[in-house]
């Protein structure tokens, strides 16, 4: 196979790492592959935070939802996404920003999103495995805070990084014929492959005691796989899943005004 698409294939999140710490001459490869990323018209509508310091990382382990491989990774990455910059550059020229629009928002979303990306594979490529972290937005507002974010600048996602532990293992994904269409959306073929990763994840264990809400479904008697683990995130109450605080958070800090 071609060993670029066997690298892609061998992707794996990794949350436990070997205490061996990253150089500062790898974090430059990844953070210059990661600036390789296709950005919308060149905007650059993004910025990466690097952190090493120990306290620091303490603290995003427990802004994140206490979780713990924030804190032990040796090198902890956040993503953001910046309309910040090109405002600035506006306000020097006199003109306008419209960083207010939803579409700069998600112009900016979805550069951080794709710098992340290529961050991860390049650092696994390096022999640096890692996970994203979304719970870097459980706590948005502290998040920036610590980092000194200004207006403008939010989290979009977290990546701890490091040597792993134990050789990373893949996990199954949706039969394709899920979720990649020819010509037209399909919605039995959709069906039908939820039905079969259903079977998957059961058969695999790869659910087993990680039950959602479970005080929230005495009555459940089904098979707990991927389509009821699902619904029921996406049901979740907890203020760390579906984030309710997101929308007042974005727009005080001057996303999604428009
Ligand atoms: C945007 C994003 C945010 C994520 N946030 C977290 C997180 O906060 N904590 C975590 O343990 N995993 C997180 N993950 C990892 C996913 O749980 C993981 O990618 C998914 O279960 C598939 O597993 P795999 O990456 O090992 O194939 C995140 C993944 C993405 C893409």
């Amino acid at each position: 196979m071609n060993p670029i698409i066997e690298h892609l294939r061998s992707h794996a999140s990794v949350r436990q790492f070997a205490d061996r710490a990253v150089s500062a001459d790898d974090e430059e490869i990844i953070a210059a592959t990661a600036e390789r990323s296709p950005t919308s018209s060149n905007l650059h509508a993004y910025s990466i935070v690097s952190v090493r310091d120990q306290e620091k990382k303490a603290r995003l382990a427990v802004l994140t939802g206490n979780q713990n491989h924030v804190a032990a990774c040796p090198l902890f990455l956040v993503f953001c996404a910046d309309l910040h910059r090109l405002q600035s550059i506006a306000d020097v020229k006199g003109y306008p920003c419209h960083s207010e629009y939803t579409e700069a928002f998600v112009v900016a979303t979805v550069d951080a999103a794709l710098a992340a990306d290529r961050a991860l594979i390049a650092a696994q490529a390096l022999g640096i495995w890692g996970v994203m972290v979304g719970g870097i937005r459980n706590k948005p507002e502290e998040v920036c805070d610590l980092l000194k974010l200004p207006s403008l600048v939010y989290p979009v996602m977290g990546m701890s990084l490091g040597y792993p532990a134990a050789p990373p293992k893949t996990k199954p994904r949706l039969p394709l014929k899920g979720l990649w269409f020819k010509e037209r959306y399909n919605e039995s073929a959709s069906v039908a492959a939820t039905e079969e990763y259903d079977h998957i994840i059961d058969a695999g264990g790869h659910l087993t005691g990680r039950e959602v809400d479970k005080q929230n479904y005495p009555d459940f008697a089904g098979t707990y796989s991927w389509s009821e683990h699902s619904a029921r995130r996406m049901a979740g109450t907890s203020p760390n899943v579906l984030r309710p605080h997101l929308l007042d958070f974005l727009r005080n800090r001057g996303f999604l005004r428009t």
